[in-house]
């Protein structure tokens, strides 16, 4: 079986990114990273991707500042650069702008998202300190496709994370960080063996195998 070209866009230290490149080293996913995007040129994810001879793209958004909807143009030059290097799923991973539907739509259902908490609960930003201020005892990590409305595509993974008395912020994002570099190459792999099936808002997963 050809493994499936990953195209993976990040913004900043690029934890996730590390992650999926750990996971294809240790084959325990059939996938490679055909490019890594970033919208940041001083992104940790451009030096990690590089420093493991991956290609690694930086994509200014100034260049697009001038046409008449400098989003759209902007994921116009990304889907150039995911098509020169055939890329066949999309993984969002800590990349801090949002997408629009040219993106969306060239890759429906075949790109993902990670987010730091238990979707539909805290979307958006600084999910792990809404979480807390809430006062919710459990949040987690979300993997989920990417559709129009921000973080609220159908959820092809979520693990769960206690919040303990003592967190703080950091002690909690640390600790949903662990569980979102587990999930997150658990949900490529389900991609790759062809197992995720959406059915409306959900993902079926045929034949999980052991979690
Ligand atoms: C992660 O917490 C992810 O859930 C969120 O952004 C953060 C990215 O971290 N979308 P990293 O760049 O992968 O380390």
């Amino acid at each position: 079986m050809p493994l499936v070209r990953i195209g993976v866009l990040a913004s900043g230290r690029g934890s996730n990114l590390q992650a999926i490149i750990a996971a294809i080293q240790a084959r325990t996913i059939e996938a490679s990273i055909a490019v890594v995007i970033s919208n940041n040129q001083h992104s940790v994810a451009l030096d990690r991707a590089r420093h493991h001879g991956l290609e690694g793209v930086y994509i200014d958004p100034r260049a697009c500042a001038q046409e008449p909807d400098p989003h759209q143009a902007y994921d116009r030059k990304i889907l150039q650069v995911l098509e020169k290097f055939d890329v066949q799923l999309v993984t969002l991973a800590g990349y801090m702008k949002i997408v629009t539907p040219a993106l969306i739509q060239a890759y429906q259902w075949r790109m993902m998202n990670i987010h730091p908490s238990l979707l539909p609960a805290f979307p958006r930003l600084n999910a792990q300190k809404q979480a807390m201020e809430w006062g919710a005892k459990i949040s987690g990590c979300t993997v989920h496709f990417v559709t129009e409305g921000v973080d609220e595509g159908p959820i092809i993974i979520q693990a769960s994370v206690p919040i303990q008395e003592e967190d703080t912020v950091e002690t909690l994002s640390a600790r949903i960080l662990e569980q979102e570099h587990r999930v997150y190459p658990q949900a490529i792999q389900l991609f790759a063996e062809g197992k995720l099936s959406v059915e409306g808002r959900r993902v079926r997963i045929i034949d999980p195998g052991p979690n």
